[in-house]
């Protein structure tokens, strides 16, 4: 299968064209689409078709593939499956996130294990696709000026789920609370493939830098995440039906543009997790 390979921003982000991920991905294109990968950081697969069997088929080879701790919003039958979306069955929400705008993070920030990688595949859009935003925290790292990087090398800041939801979901049930707590992880985080450095921090889900005062911390933070979002870090994408995106989570932060709530939106996503050996943001 031969394919061709078409930046998507300056810093990072690259389609790939001329693949069908429903058909055999062999050892040899594995290889090269995990180089992709990590070099580009997001891959865009437009055209797919996918059934959740092929979702789940293709991005297991990728990694071990994570079930949400949102059990309520999987796919009954494929439970590697997140629902993201506003659709209601019998009027009861089938995903995850509604209709509004979903700020900036990292998927599973908050837990001790995160996702090195998601696949989001649009199935139902709304008329005008819909936006989503994406953040080179690699490019946003190396930029810094010395001074910042010496004042957060070493640091660890606290991630909070419960900060997420407050701001952009709904509440946990008390058992998803208990498997949830606020962690602490690296402010800056060696990718554990490429070992390229990146900001590990995000305005959803991060409540403070450890070892600094509180005001300190929360201009440090909001220092950050201006210079993150720079128009020369982020990639906007513009949904089509049929798109699969695959994006390196351990170095790219995303959010999502609300939409019309009138009009239906599904999306389904698989959450790749590191080799167990790698497992551990440092
Ligand atoms: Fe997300």
């Amino acid at each position: 299968m031969a394919f061709e390979v078409r930046k998507l921003n300056p810093t990072f982000g690259a389609e790939v064209l001329g693949i069908d991920l429903t058909k055999e991905i062999t050892a040899d294109i594995l290889d090269k689409f995990k180089s992709l990968w990590a070099e580009h950081q997001l891959l865009l697969f437009r055209g797919q078709s996918l059934e959740e069997k092929d979702a789940v088929a293709f991005s297991g080879l990728l990694g071990e593939l994570e079930i949400h701790v949102r059990r309520e919003y999987l796919s009954p039958e494929n439970p590697e499956i997140l629902y993201v979306s506003n659709m209601k069955v019998d009027g009861k929400a089938i995903g995850i996130l509604s209709d509004t705008e979903v700020g900036w993070h990292y998927d599973q920030i908050y837990l001790p294990r995160p996702a090195v990688g998601s696949l989001l595949y649009a199935v139902t859009l709304p008329t005008n696709g819909g936006q989503t935003s994406f953040a080179d925290m690699s490019a946003a790292y190396e930029s810094l000026s010395d001074d910042i990087k010496a004042t957060l090398k070493g640091r660890k800041a606290v991630q909070s789920y419960e900060a997420f939801n407050n701001q952009y979901s709904v509440p946990t049930n008390s058992d998803q609370k208990k498997r949830t707590p606020d962690i602490e992880q690296p402010v800056i985080r060696t990718h554990p493939i490429s070992g390229r450095k990146a900001l590990y921090i995000c305005p959803g889900m991060t409540t403070q830098i450890v070892g600094l005062p509180e005001d300190e911390s929360r201009d440090l933070l909001d220092y950050l995440f201006d210079w993150s979002v720079k128009p020369e870090f982020v990639y906007n994408h513009n949904w089509a039906h049929g798109d699969a995106l695959l994006w390196d989570n351990a170095a790219t932060m995303h959010r999502r543009e609300p939409f019309d709530g009138d009009e239906e939106r599904l999306m389904k996503r698989t959450t790749i997790l590191p080799p167990a050996d790698l497992a551990v943001p440092v």
